[in-house]
Order: structure tokens, then sequence, then C-alpha cells
């Protein structure tokens, strides 16, 4: 038998080189599970549209579910060229002639374009799930950590204080909008464009929508080129995946330097660390090195295929069999990412201590100071230049802003009064912040509360 399915206007055989070079099975065998299914539905439609009988179709189903179980057992014949033509080509080895009937009305080119949306679907269903899980594990270790106080930073400098599950749960918006971009993405991928054949559609009398509903696809693509020619899903995909990566990095970054012992907030448990050959007592947080890296790869994925793309006329090109392998690399570094960091989430405990005395060092509450002197009649820019004198004073004198007298004080602003001392406490500065949004207690209780309901968690 042939391993090809285009020999006949060809003289000579393919050049040794081209043949591995052109192969795809390598990687789009991936596509198997997806191509099959694609192709049942494809034959069900011919068999309903009279183009095969009755007989025929069942015999064609019967052969596809047998090719899919040996696949399940990881059996490929790796000398195809590519996963449509290794189906096709079991398919007329199992049935004879019958199974040359399947490809009718319909090219490899509308064939790839709905597996790879059936492999995006999917993968996207499962990128949420696991999403979601990371959610979940957010928000349970923000309930666990209520009431812990830790400085919030900017410029990498102590600022103010708020809540750690204030800060836990900044992760858990970010990921809500992951998940939105990868909902969103779906609407797109969700476009059947089988039918549309080479390029220009199909002279059978094809019944498109009965594929889509098949399939449960939501609609059919409009244009025959445009559907065997658009890989915009596929970077709406790699664009979510991206951002999503560099969420996962950000964190991955902030827990690198909390687990420093001159950070020390964090405590890694030993069995998400390694060690070093030579010096014996290192403990390195390698996993959230390799996802702060892999991110980097995940970009460069959509990168490459942003650029693959770029320079394409209508319709189908070569080019974009290079789809695939950032495609599938970037599916399966994102779930294995996703993955590793829900499980260190769910393991890691911080130091309560450590954080509570970053947020006593620093004059993070100076902002409430100035807000203090505004609701004592001061205006705003004359608070704010008051109280960075009087930063300025306590650090002469190694102090912090509480530790001053309220003689001190007074010789600063003649409105501040003794009850300054408790405007100045940490928990205060936190708990005047209870708009939406904000830090405050109760604002903080709000936001997990609603995180809780709309994961579905208890
Ligand atoms: N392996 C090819 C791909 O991934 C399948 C489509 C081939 N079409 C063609 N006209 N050669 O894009």
């Amino acid at each position: 038998m042939s391993q090809k399915t285009w020999g006949g206007r060809f003289k000579e055989k393919t050049d040794e080189a081209l043949e591995r070079f052109n192969a795809s099975l390598r990687f789009d065998r991936r596509l198997y599970s997806q191509d099959i299914e694609g192709s049942k539905a494809h034959c069900r439609m011919l068999a309903k549209q009279g183009i095969l009988t009755k007989t025929e179709a069942s015999k064609i189903l019967r052969a596809l579910d047998e090719i899919r179980k040996e696949m399940d057992r990881g059996v490929f014949d790796e000398t195809f060229e590519d996963i449509h033509t290794l189906v096709e080509k079991s398919l007329v080895d199992r049935i004879g002639p019958v199974g040359e009937k399947l490809h009718t009305a319909r090219s490899r080119n509308d064939q790839v374009a709905l597996d790879v949306r059936l492999y995006v679907r999917d993968a996207i269903g499962r990128v949420d799930g696991l999403l979601r899980d990371m959610q979940g594990t957010l928000v349970g270790l923000a309930g666990k950590n209520s009431g812990v106080i830790l400085p919030g930073y900017t410029h990498l400098q102590r600022a103010q204080p708020v809540l750690l599950s204030h800060h836990l749960l900044a992760y858990y918006e970010m990921l809500k909008r992951d998940r939105q971009r990868l909902a969103d993405t779906l609407k797109r991928v969700n476009v059947l464009p089988l039918g549309s054949a080479a390029l220009a559609g199909s002279t059978f009398d094809l019944d498109r929508k009965m594929v889509a509903r098949e399939l449960g696809f939501d609609a059919i693509s409009e244009n025959s080129m445009d559907a065997v020619s658009d890989r915009d899903f596929v970077l709406d995909f790699l664009f979510a995946s991206s951002v999503l990566m560099m969420h996962l990095s950000r964190l991955s970054e902030e827990l690198v330097i909390w687990a420093t012992k001159e950070f020390d907030f964090v405590f890694l448990p030993d069995a998400f660390c390694t060690g070093s050959s030579i010096m014996p007592q290192k403990k390195n947080p390698d996993l959230m090195e390799l996802v702060r890296a892999k991110t980097g790869r995940v970009y460069g994925n959509l990168t490459a295929l942003l650029t693959a793309m770029k320079g394409l006329p209508l319709a189908y090109n070569k080019d974009m069999q290079e789809d695939k392998e950032p495609l599938f690399d970037s599916v399966e570094t994102v779930e294995q990412s996703l993955v590793v960091m829900t499980r260190l989430l769910g393991a890691i405990a911080f130091n309560r201590k450590r954080m509570r005395e970053a947020v006593d060092q620093g004059y993070l509450t100076a902002t409430d100071l100035a807000d203090y002197l505004v609701g004592k009649g001061v205006t705003f820019r004359q608070a704010h230049e008051i109280v960075g004198k009087m930063v300025l004073y306590a650090l002469d004198r190694k102090k912090e802003l509480i530790d001053l007298t309220l003689k001190d004080m007074k010789g600063f602003c003649g409105a501040i009064e003794k009850d300054v001392y408790a405007w100045l406490d940490p928990l205060s500065c936190i708990d005047r912040r209870n708009l939406p949004g904000g830090t405050g207690s109760a604002s903080v209780k709000r936001a997990l509360s609603k995180a809780r309901k709309e994961i579905g968690a208890k």
C-alpha cells in the first residue's frame, strides 16, 4: 500500500530528507482522537445526504472506532506523513475501497483546521479546570490566613500595611481574567470549518449544520478561504496562555523573594524544593524558577506562530503545519505549571511573625498620618509635606513614627492630638480601608465570600 494519499501525478519518489522534513505525524499524532471524532461526524453526514450508503457508513464508523482503540494503546505507524493520512490508510487497510470514500467532499485543509479547533476546545476545558483548582487553593489560603498582615510594596519598597488575604486574592483576580480570556477565545474556536474543503468549498450537497451540531460547534464558518487559513484562534489561545503564564511567573518571583533569608516570609516545604550538589545547606526554589522561565517559552510559542502567519497569502500554506508544536508545547507547559503551582500553594505556610515585624519598620503608616492631618483640616499637600519632614526627623533618630512623643509631633503640626497613636496602629490603618476593593478586613471578607461563590467553593 502506498504511504501517501497524493501519489498519482508524481513520477519520482519523494526525497528521503524531504519526507522526514515534511512529515508531521511525530507531533500531530496527538490529534488522533479529534481526527477520528471529526471523521465520524463527516461520515454520518455523508450518509444522511445519500453520498454514502448506510452500510458503507456503518462499516467506516466501526473501523474508525477500532482504529481509535489501537491508537489509544499508543500504536502509530510512524512511516506516514501525518495523522490524517495514517487514519485514512488504516481505514482502507481494514475495510478496503469503502474506506477510500470517507475523504469525499473533504480536504486535509479543512480537516486539520477542524482537528486543531477540537484540540484547542478540549485544552481550554482542561486549563480552565486547572485555573479553577488554583483559584480554590488561593481562596483556601486566603481564608486560612485571615488577619495576617504584611507590608504591601511598590517598587519593592515597603509601602502600606495590607492583609495577606488581600494580597493572595489579587492573584485570584488575575486567574479570573485568565479564565475569561479563555472563555472568550472559545467563542471563536467553536466554529466548524469542515465543508470548506481545500479552499473553495465542495460540489457535494453537504449538511454543515448537522456536522456542527454533532461536534458541538456553535456556528459554521462563513467563508471557505478564511476557514482553511485562519489560525487566529490558536493565537488567541497562545496569547491567553502567555498572560496566564505571566501571572504564574509573577507569583513565582514573589515566592522566590519571600523565601530568601532576607525576607523570610514563607516556608517552602521540602517536597517542593531541591538541593545543591556541593552546598549541603541549600534548599532551592527550582519549581518557581522553572515556571518563571517556562513563561518565556510560552511567549516564544506565541511569537513563533505570529511570525509564521504574517506573510501568508490565502488560503492554506504548509507554513501552517508549524502551528502545532507551539500549540502543543504551550498546552503542556501551561497544564504542568498550573498543576505544580497549585500543589505548592496547597503546601506553603507563611511566617506571620516576620511579616508583622516588617510592617512595623519603614514608616508604612505615613500615608495614614497624612490622612489624619487632613481630618484635622490640613490640606493633603501640606499634610504630605509635614509627614515627610516627620519621617526625616524620625529617620535621623532611628525611630518609627509611632515612637515620636506627642510633643515632638506637635512641633510639626499643632493639630496632632493623642488619638494619633491609635490611628497609627497598622491594623487600624488596614481597617480604615473597607471601601469596595480595599484591604480592610470587612472588604476582604466580602471579597473572599464573593470569590467562594464564583468558583462554587464552600
Ligand atoms: N499536516 C498538515 C498540517 O498540519 C495537514 C494539512 C495538509 N494539507 C496540505 N495541503 N498539504 O497543516
